[in-house]
């Protein structure tokens, strides 16, 4: 299946790990030009050159912390300055912060919305007029908490519930410029940030640890997903044979969400 995407330029934010990384591989792959963002320098060129060798796609590392309205800035800014479009959007950067609701100060509830949801508002406001010229396509990186929030999950929970209604209005606002916006609503997907909650834990070796999460979480598939199967998923929303979706937001859970 050829997916269109040779040529084609994509942002990825929080792409040196986890599954902004995968993400970029898979994009990569499929001959798409990929600039990759996160905070910490030495981790994202490392991997922006790794992702290069494996692929032999031209991945530009950019180092910017999505909260910051400036970073989002001079992250778009330099995308396009660099390859003259902008065709793809990923918006990924995040990290989990589920705790009960009386423990979470004003000044946590401001964090998370700046880094998940003005995240994704200022880089999605920045990169439209360049979507516009060829028809682009955003992907939204959320929680399945979205769609089902538990108890003790905010306040990533409600924050991923605006990225959602945030998915759905601007897939019909900006349809008629063939601009696709989506979403995919993670479960448990194999990370770095898993991998260091497992490190600062010690104890059973690193597949011991992710099969007792899936047995505690009783994934219906029995085990916790990989970052390429999300990544792979992203490439083919972000893709032309995806052309008709829009507005979806789709579970990559294993069946562990009890709503569609
Ligand atoms: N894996 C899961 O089971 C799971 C479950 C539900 C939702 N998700 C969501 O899926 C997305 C990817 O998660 P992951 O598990 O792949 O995470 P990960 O392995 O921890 O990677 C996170 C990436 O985001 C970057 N990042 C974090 N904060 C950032 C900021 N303020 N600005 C720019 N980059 C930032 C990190 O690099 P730096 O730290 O260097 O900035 C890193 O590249 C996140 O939005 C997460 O909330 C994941």
């Amino acid at each position: 299946m050829d997916l269109g995407l040779v040529g084609k330029v994509a942002v990825i934010t929080g792409g040196s790990e986890g599954i902004g990384r995968a993400t970029a591989r898979s994009l990569g792959r499929e001959g798409a030009h990929v600039v990759i963002c996160a905070r910490r320098t030495d981790v994202l060129e490392h991997a922006a050159a790794e992702i290069a060798r494996e692929t032999g796609a031209e991945i530009v590392p950019i180092s910017a912390d999505v909260s910051r309205g400036k970073d989002v800035e001079r992250l778009i800014g330099e995308t396009v300055g660099r390859f003259g479009r902008l065709d793809v959007l990923v918006n990924n950067a995040g990290t989990s912060q589920a705790r009960e609701f009386e423990t979470v100060s004003d000044e946590a509830w401001q964090d998370d919305l700046d880094l998940k949801l003005f995240g994704a508002i200022r880089s999605i406001r920045l990169a439209i007029p360049h979507l516009r010229v060829a028809g682009g396509s955003v992907i939204n990186v959320l929680n399945i908490g979205a769609k089902q929030p538990a108890a003790a999950s905010v306040p990533t929970s409600v924050s991923r519930a605006a990225g959602m209604a945030l998915t759905k209005a601007l897939s019909k606002e900006l349809a008629s410029a063939q601009i696709r916006v989506n979403a995919v609503l993670i479960g448990l997907i194999k990370s770095a940030q898993h991998e260091r909650r497992w490190q600062a834990q010690g104890g059973p070796s690193l597949s011991d640890f992710y099969a007792g999460m899936a047995r505690e979480r009783a994934i219906p598939l029995g085990r916790v997903g990989e970052a390429e199967e999300v990544g792979d998923l992203i490439t083919f929303l972000a893709s032309s044979r995806a052309a008709y979706i829009t507005g979806v937001a789709i579970n990559a859970d294993g069946g562990a969400s009890a709503v569609v």
